[in-house]
């Protein structure tokens, strides 16, 4: 069975230096402190964390799977109209176990799949002169029912697809997925009559990967959904290992938190060692930053915390990011993924044998040389002293993205608890959110937007 493993040995004292590395006895005294966050996250595992339990909610798991069924053929083209938590985990899963290719040669009856994740007229409009919206399916995933990029691509689409086919033909080209009562959504699916899932209560947007919000389009482009809720479930038993260095969450949030709050690495890199992997990377990016960066009441006043994470792909940055990452400023610490084996097997021609410069590479393969310089990388990063840990990969596939996505969430559950925050919500963005609204003229929101006519009154600066 593949396992996803957590190797620490890089970012630890012994092998880097004190200054740089954490002293894995340091970590064996957060034992205490780790249980008590364990314990304060399964205390909120039926109350409002219900996102713990997605990997179990069989009905709704074979539900998608019914659907996702009777769509077989019937389009040429998915689109999901979402963004942040309702996009980042589609787009992550459909990278790490697709072609990249897909989109240009799709597996016979598998639809493309297009995450249309802003409201970028260049972008929207570029895809209406483009795709005929009749040959699509229109997955709006909204949480709160309310977003205004996602709503307002939901209007556009609308309006395409009730020119094309009327106002009752239209409804097949839309699945709705949102709460199963909040937000505006809710009520025009009754009106409607659209099919729809539902975001349960206690999944939040950055954490609902696992729900409908990730699973409808994943088992629409034919992604084993159950494989990768099998790895999920068998991660989240791992997470709840008591002892900390048999428990990966524990461990990856122990260091996480002495990176930042001991060894001043205020950056998280999150270094993808193979293509397939980058938007796992951007998906934790949002989950680590969204979760993480707040602000809270401190002995002197607010204090701001979080890291801040950056995501880099092996081994295209070797050739953009490196210099940066081996010789400049010591603010970083890396969680590199690493690939055991490849699907593909590439050899490489043992042509120009006679020159040095090439030789080398003959009749070896792609896998070899990526191996070798990823761990190049590894070992130039740990010489130099920044710390890395790597998350193995057997293989890529359903089943350890699962793991490697529900060990990341769990982890960043335990953080905000180590950061004494609350992980769960995002003031900053609704605060975004609620000054868009107001720009806009929402009905609601009009002593925002005099507040901000005001602001705008102030001379400004440029050049
Ligand atoms: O993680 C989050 O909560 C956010 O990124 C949301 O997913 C994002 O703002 C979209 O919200 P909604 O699904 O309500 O449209």
């Amino acid at each position: 069975m593949d396992r996803i493993t957590l190797d620490y040995t890089n970012a630890l004292a012994a092998t880097i230096g004190p200054e740089n590395g954490v002293q894995e006895a340091s970590l064996a005294d957060m034992q205490g402190l780790l249980s008590e966050a364990q314990a304060k996250v399964e205390s909120r595992r039926t109350q409002d964390l219900r996102w713990l339990d997605l990997p179990y909610q069989a009905d709704v798991h074979q539900e998608i799977l019914r659907y996702a069924e009777r769509m077989q053929g019937r389009f040429e083209n998915v689109v999901v109209l979402g963004i942040g938590g309702s996009a980042l985990g589609n787009r992550a899963l459909h990278s790490a176990l697709n072609s990249p290719f897909h989109e240009l040669s799709p597996p016979a009856g598998a639809p493309r799949l297009f995450i249309l994740d802003n409201v970028d007229p260049d972008l929207v409009g570029e895809f209406l002169d483009t795709i005929d919206p009749t040959t699509c399916l229109f997955n709006v995933i909204s949480k709160s029912g309310s977003t205004a990029e996602t709503m307002s691509q939901f209007l556009i689409f609308r309006r395409a697809l009730i020119e094309r086919l009327g106002d009752e033909g239209h409804k097949e080209h839309v699945v709705v997925t949102t709460d199963a009562q909040a937000g505006v959504l809710r009520p025009i699916v009754e009106d409607e009559g659209y099919c729809s899932f539902v975001v349960p209560e206690g999944v939040g947007g950055r954490f609902s990967v696992m729900s409908p919000v990730g699973l409808l389009s994943s088992a629409l482009v034919g992604i084993d959904i159950l494989g990768l809720l099998r790895g999920a479930a068998e991660m989240d038993k791992r997470c709840r290992e008591a002892n900390w260095d048999a428990n990966p969450a524990k461990v990856y949030a122990a260091i996480q938190w002495q990176m930042q709050e001991q060894k001043h690495k205020n950056i998280a890199v999150t270094f993808a060692y193979g293509h397939r992997l980058r938007d796992l990377a951007d998906w934790y990016a949002q989950l680590l930053g969204e979760s993480i960066g707040k602000v809270k009441a401190g002995p002197d006043g607010n204090e701001h915390v979080g890291p801040t994470p950056v995501r880099a792909v092996g081994v295209t940055d070797q050739h953009s990011q490196v210099q940066l990452y081996v010789e400049g400023p010591t603010d970083k610490w890396f969680t590199m993924l690493e690939i055991g084996a490849h699907d593909h097997r590439v050899p490489i021609p043992a042509d120009y044998g006679d020159k040095d410069a090439l030789a080398y590479l003959g009749d070896r393969t792609l896998s070899e040389l990526m191996a070798a310089e990823r761990e190049g990388t590894r070992i130039a990063l740990t010489e130099a002293a920044r710390p890395n840990v790597s998350i193995h990969f057997p293989h890529v596939t359903a089943h350890t993205v699962g793991q490697y996505m529900y060990l990341m969430e769990y982890s960043v559950a335990l953080m905000g608890e180590l950061y004494g925050i609350d992980a769960f919500d995002q003031p900053g963005v609704e605060a975004g959110k609620i000054a868009a609204y107001a720009l806009m003229g929402r009905k609601g929101f009009e002593e925002r937007a005099a507040e901000i006519q005001q602001q705008q009154q102030r001379p400004s600066k440029g050049v």
